[in-house]
């Protein structure tokens, strides 16, 4: 039986809901290596893009934006590396993203040189103030810009047959463009590629700056789902960045308006306030009953190497990985779930209180559950007792024994572990 299944509020549960629920993972894309990387106050050397690499394939990303070659040469190396050594699995698409211009596209397909396939990424910002202000460009020159670098990708991917090559346009700035000008150029730059069946583009409808509610961010993506040309012969991705702190919603309801792919990072790394968290998005489907096809069953070996990659903490609270996300430190928080877990036993469905997921489908293990503090009931420390030192407390004195822990801590307004307890414990009633 499954473990997990979709959340139904209770007194809805008689009636069709919800209207609409993600009912298959999407085509995941990790932009570590790329926008993660470029937002790090120190980019990745070789080394440490080759070490978050590994990992990205370990988890089981199939598609993987690994560099912006034309702008470092630390990425030019980097791509030519994966290829040289043969380090890019079968199974896995490399992607490289490039500005829609002449020179930053030849260098591209030079980095690619030797690929078996790959993923050309090419972008240009279409909203009125970049064509006003930063390019000096109208609505006709801008379409002019990214059909020129279409155009230009189709025959350099001709003259290196070796590679299998699919292509990916994003309009960049895409939440502030019109809607009608962000589908024209998208129709015009797939006039170009042509795409089919077994060669799709990939449309990328980045939410560059996250402007708006997500549920604007997904009426936008929901137009372009009905309205793109070429829909059929197009794998529709979403790019959400969090500036309003709704990256995750964004692609949720994004996915929910028509997006077949997420582009994003993990544990949220990007620019500024990030980009859309792949993790936080991956196991929000897993606790729905739905397996996300990536693997976080060993969640802090990740946490720790991405850390590492990243030269950046992850937040001790963040979703799913923090280090206090399978803490309670409240008694009555504990007290439900010491319960929750003795019921658990006899349960195929996950029923913990107050824990979304089963820390054990993690590698995160019960025992880093409970902790006492000065917050915290006879739940825990009882529990602690039980669990380290085999003592089963009658209710009376949990009930005594509490009022002593509690006059500790709050003497040291510290936490104490269940080694504190027992010394405590042994010294009020054994005379040791
Ligand atoms: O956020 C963004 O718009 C990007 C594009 C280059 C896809 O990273
Ligand atoms: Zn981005």
């Amino acid at each position: 039986a499954a473990k997990y299944r979709p959340f139904v509020p209770v007194q809805l549960s008689d009636r069709t809901w919800p209207s609409k629920t993600i009912t298959q993972p999407p085509i995941w894309l990790s932009t570590d290596l790329r926008d993660g990387n470029q937002a790090l106050i120190e980019p990745m050397n070789v080394d440490r893009k080759l070490r978050l690499f590994h990992l990205l394939v370990q988890i089981g990303f199939k598609e993987i934006e690994v560099a912006f070659p034309s702008a470092s040469q630390t990425d030019f190396d980097f791509v030519r590396h994966l290829i040289n050594h043969h380090l890019i699995p079968d199974d896995v698409t490399i992607q490289v993203l490039t500005q829609a211009r002449e020179d930053l596209i030849r260098r591209t397909f030079e980095s690619l040189r030797g690929a078996k396939r790959a993923i050309v990424h090419v972008y240009n910002a279409t909203s009125p103030v970049f064509r006003r202000t930063v390019f000096g460009l109208d609505r006709a020159g801008t379409i002019q810009l990214a059909t020129t670098a279409a155009a230009l990708c189709n025959q350099l991917a001709a003259e290196q047959p070796e590679t299998e090559w699919r292509f990916e346009y994003s309009p960049e700035t895409f939440t502030a463009t019109e809607l009608n000008f962000a589908k024209e150029i998208c129709d015009a730059v797939l006039d170009i590629w042509q795409p089919s069946p077994d060669r799709k583009a990939i449309i990328n409808l980045p939410a560059t700056v996250e402007v708006a509610t997500p549920n604007v961010f997904a009426d936008q993506v929901e137009w372009m789902h009905r309205h793109l040309k070429w829909r059929k012969n197009v794998v529709l991705s979403v790019h959400p960045h969090n500036d309003r702190g709704c990256g995750t919603a964004a692609a949720e309801l994004a996915q929910m308006a028509g997006a077949d792919r997420v582009e994003g990072c993990l544990f949220g790394n990007g620019e500024r306030t990030g980009n859309v968290d792949l993790v936080t998005l991956a196991l929000n489907l897993y606790t729905q009953g739905i397996h996300p096809g990536l693997n976080f069953s060993n969640i802090n070996e990740v946490a720790r190497t991405v850390e590492y990659c990243n030269q950046l903490p992850i937040h001790p609270r963040h979703p799913y990985v923090g280090d206090l996300v399978f803490t309670a430190f409240s008694g009555s928080h504990q007290d439900a779930i010491k319960k929750g877990f003795a019921a658990q036993a006899a349960n195929a469905l996950w029923e913990v209180p107050y824990l979304p997921i089963d820390p054990a489908d993690l590698g995160r293990t019960y025992e880093s559950i409970i902790r006492v503090n000065s917050q915290s009931g006879k739940g825990g420390m009882a529990f602690l007792l039980e669990r380290d030192y085999n003592l089963v407390m009658p209710r009376r004195l949990q009930i005594e024994f509490s009022q002593v822990v509690q006059q500790t801590m709050d003497a040291s307004g510290k936490e104490m572990t269940a080694e504190h307890l027992w010394q405590l414990f042994s010294r009020e009633y054994l005379q040791v």
